[in-house]
């Protein structure tokens, strides 16, 4: 049978689909509106990985990939991983969607997060492993696991800020209204605290009576929000109170878990002993997605015990091409001591903001970062006075303008989903210095040519600030 227009799989793989072909089919097609604002900035792409940090743009410049929302621990394709993988491939016979059998792909990465999971919380050693294929249906396992391990108790708590993902049971306890308000009602039962407010958390449990609370859900630093830090003690007390009155605890460790923030698992090294524990993004090794929920043994038997072992499963869960990275990117995590070098990097990189935001401080009102997760918080570009009715479109014309000024500069960044005025930086673990060193001088330089934030208003080009504003009223 022939599809007139049919586009063949090695026609892409040898790059003769060009680039504003693919734009225009992927606006055609997909999620228009998104990818057209991100042609209006200039920044849609598609990129090239020229080397795993570094990307390539149609028009063949260069950029530092600071980007990937905290999912590329070794940036883009880095060969290692690559070259692990089309071995696996070529050589291995494993069946590649065992759900109806055991796998020793899956066995050998269950065994080794648990093990490595025990080093930094000694309570998880016979913990168990629920594999998925996205952080947010990470989290829907936990709440599931959560609420099957508290059948009784009707309430979830998570924090102002929080982003735990999109789908229905995790958007419930993501609490921001641009995401939520269109598709209630949500799972009932979701209460939403000040993030690291111990005092609000402790009234709260006592006025609902700690038999009606399932779990609290806690990020240990808001990635989303925009690398927010709880005060130093919060979790841990969280973590006292809520195992006072059997409450369970999930710690969501998708952006900060395996060595973004520097450590290992945020939580453990802020005190907290979680009973449920969440990991996706750096697990896939940016290559495949990977998710995993991890529970202490009686919450694991509780949903899935006996008969009842299939009551949550999915079809691609643990299957072995991503067992077979998630396994490879731990050992190289591991052997190549990325968490270390995420902290010590990190600490370098934080001091270099800091001295950029001390010399243009009209430009960012604050950096901040754990690790390589580092944010600049930027000024608004106009005055809110200006457009009262406006203030969540000026936030968010700062962090956008910045994301594009970044891109001119020679840095791809992120947005940050749960807080409008920032722009977060998430190089790989093992960016080279001079690379990150460069990244840095390229921030600098960015922020030379707008010493104020209105500055960026004022550089961008007519034409686009008039496409963005008829697309946004078009909104
Ligand atoms: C802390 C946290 N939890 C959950 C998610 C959702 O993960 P995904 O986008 O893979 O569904 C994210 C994504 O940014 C996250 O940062």
């Amino acid at each position: 049978m022939a599809v007139s227009g049919f586009i063949r799989a090695d026609e892409v793989l040898h790059e003769q689909l060009s680039p504003q072909r693919a734009l225009e089919l992927d606006v055609r097609y997909g999620n228009a509106d998104l990818l057209t604002a991100l042609e209006i900035l200039g920044v849609a792409g598609p990129f090239r990985a020229v080397t795993p940090w570094e990307l390539e743009d149609p028009r063949g410049v260069r950029r530092i990939q600071a980007g990937g929302y905290a999912a590329l621990p070794f940036g883009e394709n880095y060969p290692p991983l690559t070259q692990f993988l089309a071995k696996v491939l070529e050589a291995s016979r494993a069946t590649g969607l065992p759900q109806q059998a055991s796998s020793a792909w899956r066995a050998a990465l269950q065994s080794n997060l648990i093990r490595l999971l025990s080093m930094h919380y000694p309570s998880h050693a016979d913990s168990q492993v629920f594999f998925s294929n996205s952080g947010t249906e990470a989290i829907e396992g936990a709440i599931k696991f959560a609420r099957a391990a508290r059948p009784r108790a009707q309430h979830l708590i998570s924090f102002n800020s929080a982003y735990h993902g999109k789908t229905l049971g995790s958007l419930s306890v993501t609490p921001n209204a641009e995401y939520q308000d269109m598709f209630r009602p949500l799972v009932p039962g979701a209460v939403t605290l000040p993030y690291g407010d111990f005092d609000a958390l402790r009234a709260k449990i006592a006025e609902l009576r700690p038999d009606n609370v399932t779990a609290v859900l806690v990020e240990p630093i808001q990635g989303e929000g925009g690398v927010i830090t709880p005060p130093e003690g919060f979790l841990r007390r969280l973590g006292e109170l809520c195992h006072t009155h059997g409450i369970l605890v999930i710690a969501d460790e998708i952006q900060t878990g395996l060595g973004r923030t520097g450590h290992w698992f945020e939580s453990a090294a802020q005190g907290l002993d979680p009973d449920i524990i969440t990991l996706a993004k750096p697990l896939g090794g940016g290559l495949v997605a990977v998710g995993a929920t991890i529970a202490r043994k009686w919450i694991f038997k509780k949903m899935l015990g006996g008969l009842a072992s299939k009551r949550h499963s999915n079809t691609f869960g643990g299957n072995t091409v991503a067992m077979a990275v998630g396994l490879k990117s731990l050992e190289m995590l591991i052997d190549e001591n990325l968490p270390e070098r995420s902290r010590r990097l990190g600490e370098l990189g934080l001091e270099r903001l800091r001295r950029i935001q001390a010399a243009y401080p009209e430009l960012m009102s604050e950096v901040r970062g754990a690790g390589l997760l580092l944010a600049m918080q930027f000024q608004p570009v106009l005055s809110h006075r200006l457009l009262r009715s406006q203030d969540e479109l000026i936030k968010e014309l700062s962090s956008i303008l910045a994301l594009r000024e970044l891109h001119v500069a020679g840095v791809q960044a992120n947005l940050s989903l749960s807080s409008k005025r920032v722009v977060r930086l998430t190089p790989a673990l093992n960016m080279p210095e001079d690379l990150f060193a460069t990244m840095f001088d390229r921030v600098e330089a960015m922020a030379r040519h707008n010493p104020q934030a209105w500055r960026m208003l004022a550089r961008t080009p007519p034409g686009v600030l008039l496409k963005l504003g008829s697309f946004a009223l078009r909104s």
